[in-house]
C-alpha cells in the first residue's frame, strides 16, 4: 500500500540566491529577499559582498541588503567551493572598478577561470589569474570597462552572468550570443528590476541600466535540491512526496522529462511566478518498473546539475542509460564523470566512463559498498538517495560537503523515509 504523501519544503534556489544578492548589492535602497538558500556557497557570496561594503542583515532565511557604492575589500575574498559565487562576483567587481583578490578551496582552485578572464579582458578589465591566467586566485585591478560583443564559447550560465554583471555594474552595453540556451535567472531578475535587457535576433542585449530598483523577492525552492527527493520517491517503494513552491524554470527542469520517460510518476501543479520565475508544486510517487534511456545531448545544459541523481536512478533501471555531451561535468566541484563511475562501481554497478558522459547498466542487486564523494555535494546526495533503496548498504566517505548547497538535506531525507 502507498504511504500518505510527505510534504517537504525545500529552501531557496542556490543559483537565484547568488544572483539576488549580487544584484541587490548594486542598489543603494534596501532590498528584501526571503527564502534565501542556506548553504555555504551562498553564505560565501554574502560575506564577500559585506567585505566590499554591502550591508547584509540575515534573519534565518530572510535577508535585508543595502548596497550602492562598493569599496575595495581588505585582504583576500574567499568564495569557498562556489564556482557561481567566484565567477559572478568577479564580473560584478570588475564592472564596479574594485581592486580585489578572489580565491577558493582546493576544488575551486582546480576549476577553469580563463572562461571569464578572457572576455573580461576583452571588456578592458585588468584581471590576472594564476598558471597562465587559468586558475584562482584571481587579481582584479581598477579599470574602466567598455562595451562587449561576444560569442559565448562554452554553454555556461556562470560565464554569461559574469559578463552581464560586469556590463551592468560598469553601465556599458553588451551583446552576447549563446550557442545553447543556459539557465536565465540573471536575465529574469534583471527584467524584474526594470533593466534594459532584451533579445534581438537571438542575441542577448543589455543597455546601460543603472540605477537599479531595489529587489523584493521570495526565492523559489531549489529544483536541483528537490531533484534528489524526486529521485528518492521514484526509487523507494510506497513512497509519495509532495514538494511545494519550487522554481520550475524550463532551463532547469529537463531531468523531470527524463525521469518521466524512465517511468517516474511525477505530477506538476503550476502556481504564481516569483522573482520573475515560474513556480509550482511537484508530487512524486514510486511507480516501479523503471527503464533505461538515452539522454539527448541537447538537453544536457538544462539538467547538468541533475546528472548525479539521474546516474544513480539509471543504476536501478532495466537496460542501459547513456548520457553523452556532458564533458562540462568534468569541470564541476569534482570530475563528476569520474566520481559517478567510481561510486557506481564501488556499490556493484556496471558503468562505462566515456569522455563526455556515462553508460550505465541497471541492476537488481541491492547496492552495497563505500563511496568516495570526493567532497562533492551532489555526488554525496545522489549516493545518499541510492542508499535508501531496499536492502542497500552504502557508506559515504563524508557528508559534510552536502551543506555546500543544501544544509537541510539530511533532516529532510530522514523525514521522507521515516
Ligand atoms: C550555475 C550554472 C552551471 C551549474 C552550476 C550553477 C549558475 O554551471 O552547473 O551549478 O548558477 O549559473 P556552468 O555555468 O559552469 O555550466
Amino acid at each position: 500500500m502507498q504511504r500518505p504523501p510527505v510534504t517537504l519544503e525545500v529552501a531557496g534556489d542556490k543559483s537565484i540566491s547568488h544572483r539576488a544578492l549580487l544584484l541587490a548589492a548594486l542598489s543603494p535602497a534596501t532590498s528584501r529577499l526571503s527564502n534565501l538558500n542556506a548553504g555555504h556557497d551562498v553564505a560565501c557570496t554574502a560575506a564577500a559582498l559585506e567585505r566590499c561594503g554591502v550591508e547584509v542583515v540575515r534573519q534565518g532565511n530572510d535577508v535585508r541588503v543595502r548596497g550602492g557604492l562598493l569599496r575595495d575589500p581588505v585582504g583576500v575574498l574567499h568564495l569557498g567551493n562556489s564556482g557561481t559565487g567566484v565567477r559572478l562576483l568577479a564580473g560584478l567587481l570588475a564592472g564596479a572598478g574594485i581592486e580585489a583578490t578572489l580565491d577558493g578551496d582546493a576544488s575551486l582552485r582546480s576549476r577553469p577561470m580563463d572562461r571569464i578572464v578572457e572576455p573580461l579582458r576583452a571588456m578592458g578589465a585588468d584581471v590576472t589569474a594564476e598558471r597562465d591566467g587559468r586558475y584562482l586566485p584571481l587579481h582584479l585591478r581598477r579599470s574602466a570597462l567598455r562595451r562587449l560583443d561576444y560569442d559565448l564559447p562554452v554553454a555556461s550560465a556562470q560565464v554569461k552572468s559574469c559578463l552581464l554583471l560586469a556590463g551592468l555594474a560598469a553601465n556599458v552595453p553588451l551583446r552576447l550570443r549563446e550557442s545553447v540556451p543556459t539557465r536565465d535567472h540573471t536575465e529574469r531578475l534583471l527584467g524584474a528590476l526594470g533593466a534594459r535587457l532584451y533579445i534581438e535576433d537571438g542575441e542577448l542585449v543589455l543597455e546601460p541600466s543603472l540605477p537599479l530598483r531595489p529587489l523584493q523577492a521570495r526565492i523559489p525552492g531549489d529544483i536541483s535540491g528537490a531533484a534528489f527527493f524526486v529521485g528518492l520517491a521514484v526509487l523507494v517503494p510506497r513512497l509519495c512526496l509532495s514538494l511545494p513552491g519550487l522554481g520550475l524554470n524550463p532551463r532547469r527542469t529537463a531531468f523531470l522529462e527524463i525521469l518521466r520517460s524512465m517511468g517516474g510518476d511525477i505530477r506538476l501543479s503550476p502556481g504564481a511566478d516569483e522573482a520573475g520565475e515560474p513556480v509550482g508544486d511537484l508530487q512524486v510517487r514510486h511507480a516501479g518498473g523503471l527503464v533505461g534511456v538515452d539522454v539527448p545531448p541537447a538537453l544536457v545544459p538544462a539538467l547538468i546539475d541533475e546528472i548525479p541523481l539521474l546516474a544513480v536512478v539509471a543504476s536501478r533501471a532495466r537496460g542501459v542509460t547513456r548520457i553523452r555531451g556532458a564533458g562540462e561535468l568534468r569541470l564541476k566541484e569534482s570530475d563528476r564523470i569520474a566520481s559517478l563511475a567510481a561510486g557506481l562501481r564501488a556499490v556493484g554497478g556496471a558503468v562505462e566512463e566515456l569522455d563526455d558522459g556515462l553508460r550505465i547498466e541497471g541492476m537488481d542487486r541491492p547496492p552495497a559498498g563505500r563511496v568516495e564523494t570526493r567532497l562533492d555535494h551532489r555526488v554525496a546526495m545522489a549516493f545518499a538517495v541510492l542508499g535508501r533503496v531496499p536492502g542497500a548498504a552504502i557508506e559515504l566517505s563524508e557528508t559534510a560537503s552536502i551543506a555546500t548547497s543544501f544544509a537541510e538535506f539530511p533532516e529532510l531525507l530522514a523525514r521522507a523515509v521515516a
